[in-house]
């Protein structure tokens, strides 16, 4: 999950990460009493989840709080590739003398931590890293030792940081670290990181990307950070029936069970959807090991519940969770939703009692429901089905 940059400031300030204060607001009335409540100059940041707010003419220097009410009346509403404002944070004005980049995050790829670091900040780090890639530090830490003093004291030279900013910025790398290593988080960035005037550090702009695996059992109080409103419907319908749910833009849903099965299932419905005027897969969703009528409706309800499917493609392995009982799964699931399936349904079973599952749903001769031999066989007809 990411989070939005008054969320971020937050949270760094709970780590001492130095910021400076920041109150949001959701009207232009908000911003004005927000404003007068700061004093002095204030900058007006729209808070949508993507960089380049500022370029986009999302982030605006009020003098007065009537200047700020106006900077609001514009930013708010405003689309920013593609997300629209809907809510602004009111910071204090910093007198910014130089602007910093600093970032800590997964490397997957080497199975560790790597810090960016640049003493060229404030401008997109995607462009600096093509355009002057000398001018970025790329420091591994080792996620077992982590960001101490003297590893931060090391990036900030590797940075080419003046030697009297050293000490100052590598404190602030050292809690920056903590906030990565507490939230347990795979990305912290700050863009830009300043030294002002008057000669502090702070990060006047955050970036926080928790790791989502962590915050049901490590982090309870990161739900309160999720944001409701902007998840897609029927991804959050799906996540509260504990599915593995992503929406796709096709119009064949599908349901599989193991992962490595439904992303193969995709690939062969997006082949078969070629011959089929190019319908293409509409989710990914993975019932897992116990193909349960109850999980299975609970899937069925969430693909059936989005208007672009047209078909539905059921395609199971059975494994410990025999073919028999994901027949009976599919039998209870139509029978609970009753009229709201409403979509022809292709099903392929394979593997452990096969004979049993297909058996029964022969039987069952419900007038949605075709019986595949195979993986190919089943992709092709409900492709065929949803551009009927
Ligand atoms: N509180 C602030 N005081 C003064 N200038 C600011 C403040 N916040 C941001 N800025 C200026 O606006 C620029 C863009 O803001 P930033 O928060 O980095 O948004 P984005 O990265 O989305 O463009 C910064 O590089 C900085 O120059
Ligand atoms: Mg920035």
């Amino acid at each position: 999950m990411d989070l939005y940059e008054y969320q971020a400031r937050d949270v760094f300030e709970k780590y001492g990460v130095p910021v400076l204060a920041g109150i949001v607001a959701d009207t232009p009335e908000e911003v004005r009493a927000a404003a007068e409540k700061i004093g002095g100059v204030v900058v007006v940041k729209a808070q949508v989840k993507t960089g380049g707010r500022g370029k986009a003419g999302g982030v605006k220097v009020a003098k007065t709080p009537d200047e700020a009410y106006e900077a609001a009346k514009a930013i708010l509403g405003l689309d920013i590739k593609g997300h629209v404002v809907k809510r602004v944070m009111v910071a204090q004005g910093a007198r910014i003398a130089e602007e910093f980049y600093f970032s800590v995050l997964l490397d997957r790829a080497n199975r560790s931590y790597l810090s960016l670091c640049s003493v060229e900040g404030g401008m997109e780090i995607e462009e600096l890293a093509v355009e002057r890639p000398e001018a970025l530090a790329r420091v591994e830490v080792n996620p077992l030792t982590g960001i101490d003093k003297a590893k931060a004291v090391e990036i900030a030279r590797a940075a080419n940081f003046p030697e009297d900013l050293v000490e100052k910025v590598s404190d602030v790398f050292v809690k920056l670290f903590d906030v990565y290593k507490g939230e347990d988080a795979t990305l912290v960035e700050v863009n830009p990181l300043v030294r002002t005037e008057e000669g502090d550090i702070i990060a006047l702009d955050g970036k926080v990307t928790l790791d989502d695996n962590a915050s049901e059992i490590r982090h309870p109080e990161h739900e309160a950070l999720e944001d409701k409103d902007a998840a897609d419907p029927l991804e959050a319908k799906a996540k509260a029936s504990g599915l593995n749910y992503v929406k796709l833009d096709g119009e064949v849903g599908i349901i599989g069970n193991g992962a490595g099965l439904v992303m193969s299932t995709l690939d062969v419905v997006a082949y078969a959807g070629e011959n089929h005027n190019g319908v293409k897969p509409a989710n990914f969703l993975d019932i897992g090991g116990g193909a349960s009528a109850e999980v299975m409706a609970a899937g069925l309800d969430v693909i059936l519940g989005d208007p672009q499917v047209k078909s539905v493609f059921v395609n199971v392995f059975g494994g410990i969770t025999a073919c028999d009982a994901v027949a009976n799964g599919i039998k209870g699931a139509l029978e609970t939703l009753g009229a709201t399936a409403s979509k022809p349904l292709v099903v392929r079973l394979d593997g452990n009692r096969v004979d049993e599952g297909r058996a029964i749903l022969a039987e069952y001769a419900h007038p949605l429901v075709t019986l595949a031999a195979t993986m190919d066989e089943g992709a092709d007809k409900a492709a065929e089905l949803a551009n009927a």
